[in-house]
């Protein structure tokens, strides 16, 4: 071989080494490969086939470059033992060996495509199976020359131990794909299984919230009982007065009138309670909405008054008028507002009784990021010292008798999924505030 020859070779076989390395994909490697081998104009056509385990085997052509893809379109290689799969593109796959005709004029085993050959121009061709140590791709590389007796044993052999570095390079590149596969599925699985955890998690929290607050209404029970019992006496006292009334010769209309209003009065304020309780007793978690939180606040006097009035705590409001709305669940948001007042409630339960005095107060902060809606429950009661606030939060941290322990844990949940911030601070003279602050809808 000329030296010229060799230098070509060795050129097209250092740009081929490029392409097993850099290739994103095993089409794109066996593209290049052929792009590469027709490069320099030594071959008229490069093609890569694979074996189908089709009836017919037959050889399906993968990739190509050069001058003649029509005649692949036309030409029929089977790498079975039939009269199509003498041609060297199914022998080498069938044999495993390097294959090729010196001849297409006139080799027997290229008679099936010797015409459309020539016309191309094809005048000897030669297959390398992709083949390296034990794996085989069950695949041909395939090259045709203008010149009849173009390979001799050397280019078979240089041709043969790129077809063995080729198929080294599938099979990375086959490998990485499966990696990848697994790598990415054992991902989607992590991510399924953790929105699944997720989930369950969300919704243990929301069923634990709710029977918190079916145990905390329990508590109020009593209170709530008296509640409406009083407006339901009133109603009964003036219904019979009006009753009485009506049995007079002349009835006096004009009371009877004004005690009907104080009846209808009586009744609103007996449903409001009950509707109050019926919608805090409600299972479901509702989709978060706009929330006024004087609204919230207003919510919750009704189920908490009485315990106040039976301790004789006297409740003291002071709203902003511009609170800004919020985003949120309203019961959810109630429930915690009833846990910091009965807190307070039963933190002042042992102070002496001038000393039992109750603020709600609610305020605007101007943040960085807009207005934020603060709610600051303070009491007058015993407080929980400086080093006890560490653990309020905590899940089954009390101090009291029958108490859970679960209030304040539940507390901040609730206001961490509302992407607000709940917090303890011990008053300058007695007790403690516990602050909510929540951000406003944007
Ligand atoms: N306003 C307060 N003043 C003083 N200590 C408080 C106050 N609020 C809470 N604490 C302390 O924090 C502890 C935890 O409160 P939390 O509401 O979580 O549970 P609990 O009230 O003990 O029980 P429950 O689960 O029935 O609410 C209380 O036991 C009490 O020691
Ligand atoms: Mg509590």
């Amino acid at each position: 071989m000329s030296d010229r020859r060799l230098d070509r070779r060795l050129q097209t076989l250092y740009a081929c080494i490029e392409a097993l390395f850099q290739a994103g994909s095993e089409q794109e490697l066996l593209q290049c490969i052929c792009d590469t081998l027709v490069a320099d104009g030594e071959f008229l056509l490069a093609w890569i086939g694979y074996g189908e385990n089709d009836p017919g085997k037959a050889v399906r052509p993968v990739a190509q470059a050069g001058h003649g893809r029509d005649f692949l379109e036309g030409a029929t290689f089977s790498w079975g033992g039939e009269e199509r799969g003498q041609a060297p593109a199914g022998a080498a796959i069938r044999t495993g060996k390097a294959c090729w005709v010196d001849d297409i004029r006139t080799d027997p085993s290229f008679s099936p495509w010797r015409t459309a050959a020539l016309a191309h121009g094809y005048a000897s061709c030669m297959a390398v199976p992709l083949i390296a140590g034990a794996v085989d791709l069950h695949g041909t590389l395939n090259l045709y020359s203008a010149e009849r007796h173009a390979f001799e044993q050397s280019a078979i052999a240089h041709f043969a131990g790129l077809a063995t570095c080729l198929t080294r390079a599938v099979v990375a590149l086959r490998g990485h794909l499966a990696d990848d596969l697994t790598s990415g599925v054992t991902a989607l699985r992590a991510s399924e299984e953790r929105r699944r955890a997720q989930e369950a998690l969300h919704q243990a929290q929301t069923e634990l919230a709710h029977v918190t607050r079916v145990m905390t209404l329990g508590e109020l029970a009593a209170s709530i009982a008296h509640e409406i019992n009083q407006p339901l006496a009133a109603i009964i006292a003036d219904a019979n007065a009006c009753l009485h009334w009506l049995d007079a010769a002349r009835p006096p209309l004009d009371v009877v009138r004004e005690t009907l209003v104080a009846i209808a009065n009586d009744s609103d304020r007996a449903a409001e309670v009950i509707s109050r309780i019926r919608a805090f007793l409600s299972r479901s978690s509702v989709p978060h909405g706009p929330c006024d939180p004087a609204e919230v606040i207003r919510g919750v006097l009704p189920l908490v008054h009485p315990e106040l009035r039976r301790h004789g705590i006297i409740l003291e409001m002071s709203l902003a008028a511009d609170l800004p709305t919020v985003m949120g669940d309203r019961i959810q948001l109630q429930q915690v507002l009833l846990n910091l007042l009965m807190n307070a409630a039963e933190a002042m339960r042992e102070v002496l009784p001038e000393r039992r005095r109750l603020v709600v107060r609610s305020t605007v902060e101007h943040r960085d990021d807009g207005p934020w809606a603060v709610v600051a429950v303070e009491d007058a009661g015993v407080g929980f010292g400086n080093n006890g606030d560490a653990r309020l939060f905590d899940a089954f941290y009390t101090t009291k008798p029958g108490g859970l322990g679960m209030g304040l844990s539940i507390s901040r949940s609730i206001i961490d999924a509302h992407a607000g911030r709940l917090w303890a601070t011990t008053n300058p003279g007695h007790g403690a505030t516990f602050h909510v602050a929540l951000p406003g809808m944007r």
